[in-house]
């Protein structure tokens, strides 16, 4: 039995009236049998189970975080919400990546106060990137006094103790923390696919882009130690999980700063070799620490993914270097050159900003340049988002919305085209496909994605989701194909 299942089975014998450990995770495992009597004696009350629902922004960091969260909320006996009508807790893991994120998550707050006015003990708490934010909490404490609960990216692991503070008090709990301490393993998780997962290998970002604020709200890079990491996907194997992705804000400098040092190539290696693993993903890679060996390791593993998502942010030198990115475009080009000579069926995608300030013309002209040159599978293209703290908030010349609008479309249209043509190279091939779940528009078949990450529909029942199967690519629309399955 893992260390996890034991600690989950224990903590119905927890004595709940003893002294509060102060070891982690013993003190989470703590209030979480608390608060589950807490849960409990209130849905007999109510006649009906607690339900919860999280509301998830932003990227696959926080899609992981979530998962952590909901774990915590159904050891204590929370069910999961239909919706927000049905909740009795509802929890926003925030994103603050660029404006409009915040704005999403305040036109939502905005909906929750009647629901808060009909049901006053509705939980309402607000967690993640944003929190970590002293403009925003200002703003949400002024704006919107119905939040019970308010923490940050360094403490998330500290919901059942929260909880159980708002309960203890009947007050509200704003509880953020400057910097991370130490990383806390073995809480519980509950996933939102059965067959594929989520991995941290590293938390926060040392690189400090200019115009990027997540290493102000997620903290320094800190590394998980490599036998965590292989120990976590071992359960998951055990558990069902066929595929994992490896998260970090730059993956390629993972393992800095750990004793025995070891290199983001060193940790892959070992991954791989995980029995009944049969697919692994990585996310994000930053160009400047990219090394040879990766390229090694990747060509020579099935097992890894043929898929690379590599941001460019700009293909001007100039650019790249206001943004503090270390690489210029020539770099980059010699990188993914180097990549499609070791895996010629690679996929290459990328995240461009427009807008950046100072941005001119002939800046936009090396981006379209250099998306032609590297033939991107697909692309995010952003427009710039002032973001309050960051270097690049106070440059000069920020650029004007006409502008900014112009350039976007001009490379949209040349990422679109691009990519369409890339899609397209695999039509005829059969190749294994990963079934993630049924068609959305045609019940009579199902979906699933390529080792590149390329989506893929064809005919087939429920039985096969969480499996890998060959099919045969017919037809490529646009970016996804429709294929056939092969018997
Ligand atoms: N760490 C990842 C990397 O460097 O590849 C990126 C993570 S970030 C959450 C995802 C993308 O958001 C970045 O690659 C960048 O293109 C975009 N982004 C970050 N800050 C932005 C800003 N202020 N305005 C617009 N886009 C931004
Ligand atoms: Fe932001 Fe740059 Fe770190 Fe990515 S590498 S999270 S863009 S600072
Ligand atoms: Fe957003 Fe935080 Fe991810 S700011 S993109 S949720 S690291």
């Amino acid at each position: 039995m893992s260390y996890l299942e034991d600690m989950a089975k224990q903590i119905d014998t927890i004595d709940i009236n003893g002294p509060e450990p102060t070891k982690e995770p013993e003190r989470q495992y703590y209030f979480m049998a608390k608060m589950k009597h807490v849960v409990k004696e209130k849905s007999e009350r109510l006649g009906r189970p607690l339900k919860a629902l999280i509301n998830t922004f932003g990227c696959q960091m926080n899609e992981r975080d979530s998962e952590k969260l909901l774990g915590v909320l159904q050891q204590i006996g929370y069910e999961v919400a239909e919706g927000e009508d049905d909740a009795d807790i509802i929890l926003f893991n925030t994103c603050t990546v660029r404006d409009n994120a915040d704005q999403r998550v305040f036109g939502r707050l905005g909906v929750l106060k009647h629901k808060k006015e009909k049901n006053p003990e509705l939980i309402i708490g607000l967690c993640g990137c944003m929190m970590q934010e002293t403009l925003v909490i200002q703003k949400i404490q002024k704006s919107y006094p119905y939040v019970d609960l308010i923490f940050g990216t360094h403490n998330l692991y500290k919901l059942a103790e929260l909880l159980y503070t708002i309960h203890e008090t009947d007050a509200p709990v704003v509880d953020i923390w400057e910097d991370a301490k130490e990383i806390i393993e073995d809480l519980p998780v509950e996933r939102k696919y059965k067959f594929k997962s989520g991995v941290n290998i590293m938390f926060g970002c040392n690189n400090f882009c200019s115009y990027c604020i997540v290493p102000y709200v997620r903290g320094r890079e800190r590394s998980r130690n490599p036998k965590d990491i292989i120990r976590e996907i071992e359960n998951l194997v055990a558990d069902g999980v066929k595929e994992v992705m490896l998260l970090g804000q730059n993956v390629n400098s993972y393992g800095k700063g750990l004793e025995p040092n070891v290199t983001f190539a060193e940790l892959l290696q070992e991954v791989v070799k995980i029995e009944g693993l049969e697919r692994v993903r990585f996310m994000s890679s930053h160009p400047k620490d990219l090394s040879d060996d990766l390229i090694k390791v990747m060509a020579s593993s099935d097992k890894i993914c043929r898929h690379m998502h590599l941001a460019l942010q700009s293909g001007s030198d100039r650019l790249l270097e206001k943004m503090n990115r270390h690489y210029t475009k020539e770099k980059y080009l010699e990188i993914v050159r180097k990549m499609r000579e070791a895996m010629p069926d690679l996929a290459i995608t990328t995240d461009i900003i427009v807008g950046f300030p100072g941005e001119t013309v002939e800046d936009v002209n090396e981006t379209i340049d250099i998306v032609k040159k590297a033939k991107f599978d697909g692309a995010f293209t952003f427009i710039y988002s002032k973001r309050t703290g960051t270097p690049a908030a106070a440059m000069p010349d920020q650029c004007s919305e006409e502008f900014v609008k112009e350039q976007f479309d001009r490379v949209l249209t040349t990422v679109q085209e691009t990519a369409k043509e890339q899609a397209a190279r695999f039509t005829g091939q059969t190749v294994k496909v990963m079934v993630e779940g049924r068609n959305d528009k045609d019940e009579s078949m199902v979906t699933g994605r390529m080792s590149q990450n390329t989506v893929v529909h064809f005919k087939g029942d429920a039985s096969l989701i969480g499996s890998i199967v060959d099919v045969h690519l017919d037809e490529c629309l646009g970016f996804y194909y429709m294929g056939t399955k092969k018997s």
